[in-house]
């Protein structure tokens, strides 16, 4: 069970077509880690992402450039819940060569699903809205949200990580002849 925050606010969650998507966004500026500028971001991007069902939002996707995002994990058979994170200037790198296609969609390109692949293992480092150093290694749909968030913060969308657009599916006809198991709404 998670938690929302009443005080945060809901923010509209641009879709694609939306330049600030397409653009690199900027790292947040030393000053702003501990103020309360950074912690309400934070705390309004956990909200919304939250209120909209996704388990990852990004910054730009609310319309502000800046390189931080929020993410969960709902636990499942095989993954134990992470509570909701917020994670700032994060650097990422993939652990070795392997690639694993596996079903993606985002707020902002609404109502589709899309198959992915994605590195199986990354190690990211970033730092918490305090200014806390974050390091961790990642395998499997953790690696993957981590992947498709920190993307969003370079103007990528999954669809352009996509093999090939012929997995495209809207999400009633995903959900009745493509799903088997795992799902991304970042
Ligand atoms: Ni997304």
């Amino acid at each position: 069970m998670i938690t929302r925050l009443p005080t945060a606010r809901l923010l509209e969650v641009v879709r694609l077509g939306h330049p600030v998507l397409r653009a690199t966004a900027e790292p947040v500026p030393e000053e702003w880690f501990g103020s309360g500028r950074l912690r309400e971001l934070g705390d309004d991007l956990v909200h919304t992402m939250l209120e909209e069902d996704g388990v990852g939002l990004a910054a730009p996707q609310v319309a502000e450039p800046l390189r931080l995002f929020a993410y969960w994990l709902p636990a499942t058979d095989t993954v134990e819940e992470l509570r909701p994170t917020v994670l700032v200037n994060p650097e990422l790198r993939a652990i070795g060569d392997e690639l694993v296609e596996g079903w993606e969609g985002c707020l902002s390109i609404p109502g589709l699903r899309g198959l992915v692949p994605r590195h199986e293992r990354i190690k990211l480092k970033a730092r918490t809205v305090e200014g806390e150093p974050v390091s961790l290694t990642a395998d499997g749909f953790h690696a993957r949200v981590l992947q498709h968030e920190f993307d969003h913060l370079d103007g990528i969308v999954f669809l352009d990580r996509m093999g090939s657009p012929r997995s495209l599916a809207f999400e009633p006809e995903w959900e009745r002849y493509l799903l088997d198991g795992g799902q991304h709404d970042g």
